[in-house]
């Protein structure tokens, strides 16, 4: 039974609201992420395919799923079929989609704690290729960070939406923000650091391909959080009189200025010809030793992961938690305590897939690698575009304009281009990427 007489938790105004989505924007998909994916890409040329699809695909559908979670006031699963009946699956596998996230997104999340801890203590040496092998493939190392990570999680979302990721939000960002800033001024001071930055921001349009506009559709709407439940959740958290565009547009803007400052940071280096994920674990290590007071940089950017990482987490943590809460009508405490044990099950064969069973595949996968590819191949699109025909065609066009404007404080000649971009748009641009997606994917199988 659905309790809807308990009284629903919120943001207290708007700057919390702004953190706490940007928060959720803002993770691993900015700065593990987004410069291996743009390194392997060319460049400058991923980098303006990439705004084009933050600008005409992730900032409308941003504020259309904020719109919709501020409309019904519900989990994602009650909001959609409060706004037309039937459609309560499309929450249902945002929810489905984000868990399956957490599931490797935890273990990742695991190891940046362990790598802020250990170069604290100056113990990541020698060979840093085989350090990062060493300790991903081990069985029970890589797990206890990553329960460590999932209990915090645990605790911040126990607290409440104020007074747990509201304040976990107020700290967080602005720490993130600091770190942030520090480490860029740092890199842009060395000379090697300028020159180096040049060479990976010069476009090089050799490199883009139909798989590039792919990677780089994925990118936005991954960073952006996306269709599935937690932008939602947040938004139907946001205080009567938060304008949902102008939050939606302020998450953006930081979400891209993280995610480039992130790779000017990571370029800077000298490491653009390293790839795949060992970029930030392996080759900036790296980098950071050969440097004066080496150890306290490398901590500073595992602990800007860190801090990333756990500020995203919550938010998926928190939309699957809305569900048990609402739809099964349990205290908060024990909905959260079943969505932590479902992460620390998911996360723990994760890990494990990558060491002890990795023998165990699946289409030529590793579990780690299948959650990963499922959801940010099939899934994220799918979702991206569900959600774009159900606002911009299923929802009552008198309703959805209601919220756009007035509560959205989107204004009557700005509308049209919002509407135009949802209802047109999103639902033909994001298919004809998806199905290449699904085409190429398939032919690498
Ligand atoms: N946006 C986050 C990042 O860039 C990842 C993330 C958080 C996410 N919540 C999500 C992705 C929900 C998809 C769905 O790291």
């Amino acid at each position: 039974m659905a309790t809807q007489t308990t009284k629903r938790g919120g943001f207290g105004g708007k700057i919390a609201a702004i953190l706490a989505a940007a928060g959720s924007a803002i993770g691993l998909g900015n700065i593990w992420r987004f410069p291996y994916i743009t390194s392997e890409n060319g460049g400058g040329a991923f980098i303006i395919i990439y705004l084009g699809c933050i600008l005409l695909l992730g900032l409308p559908l941003l504020i259309a799923e904020f719109a919709v979670g501020h409309n019904a006031k519900s989990n994602p699963i009650d909001a959609f079929s409060k706004i037309r009946k039937g459609w309560g699956w499309l929450g249902a596998a945002g929810l489905i989609s984000v868990t399956l996230i957490m599931g490797y997104y935890f273990v990742i999340s695991g190891w940046t704690l362990n790598y802020a801890l250990s170069s604290a203590t100056d113990s990541i040496g020698g060979d840093y290729g085989a350090f990062f092998t060493e300790f991903t493939t081990a069985t029970w190392k890589p797990l206890i960070y990553t329960y460590i990570f999932i209990l915090a999680n645990h605790f911040i979302i126990v607290g409440g939406v104020q007074g747990g990721i509201e304040k976990a939000s107020k700290i967080m960002m602005p720490l993130l923000f600091v770190i942030l800033i520090v480490l860029a001024v740092y890199s842009l001071w060395l000379p090697e650091g300028r020159e180096a930055l040049g060479s990976v921001f010069t476009p090089d349009f050799s490199k883009v391909t139909g798989k590039t506009f792919l990677d780089a559709m994925g990118q936005a709407f991954f960073t952006l959080s996306i269709g599935m439940g937690a932008m939602l959740i947040y938004g139907s958290y946001f205080k009567k009189g938060t304008k949902l565009a102008g939050t939606a547009i302020s998450v953006v803007s930081l979400d891209t200025l993280v995610a480039l400052t992130a790779a000017i940071i990571i370029f800077s280096a000298g490491v653009e010809n390293e790839s795949g994920m060992q970029l930030a674990f392996v080759a900036m290590p790296k980098v950071f030793s050969a440097m004066p007071a080496g150890n306290i940089w490398a901590m500073l950017f595992f602990l800007l992961l860190a801090l990333a990482a756990l500020s995203s987490t919550i938010s998926m943590h928190e939309a699957v938690t809305s569900y048990f809460v609402e739809k099964r009508g349990m205290s908060r405490n024990k909905s959260a305590l079943i969505v932590t044990f479902i992460a620390i099950a998911l996360s723990t064969v994760a890990s494990l897939s990558l060491g002890d069973w990795s023998e165990y595949k699946v289409a030529g996968m590793n579990f780690f690698s299948l959650l990963d590819n499922f959801t940010a191949i099939v899934m994220l699109p799918l979702l991206g575009i569900l959600t774009s025909v159900f606002v911009g065609w299923i929802w009552r066009r008198e309703d959805m304009r209601a919220e756009l404007t007035a509560e959205g404080g989107i204004d009557k000649s700005s509308y049209p281009i919002i509407s135009f971009l949802l209802r047109w748009v999103c639902p033909v641009l994001v298919s004809i990427v998806f199905a290449f997606g699904i085409y190429d994917f398939i032919n690498t199988l």
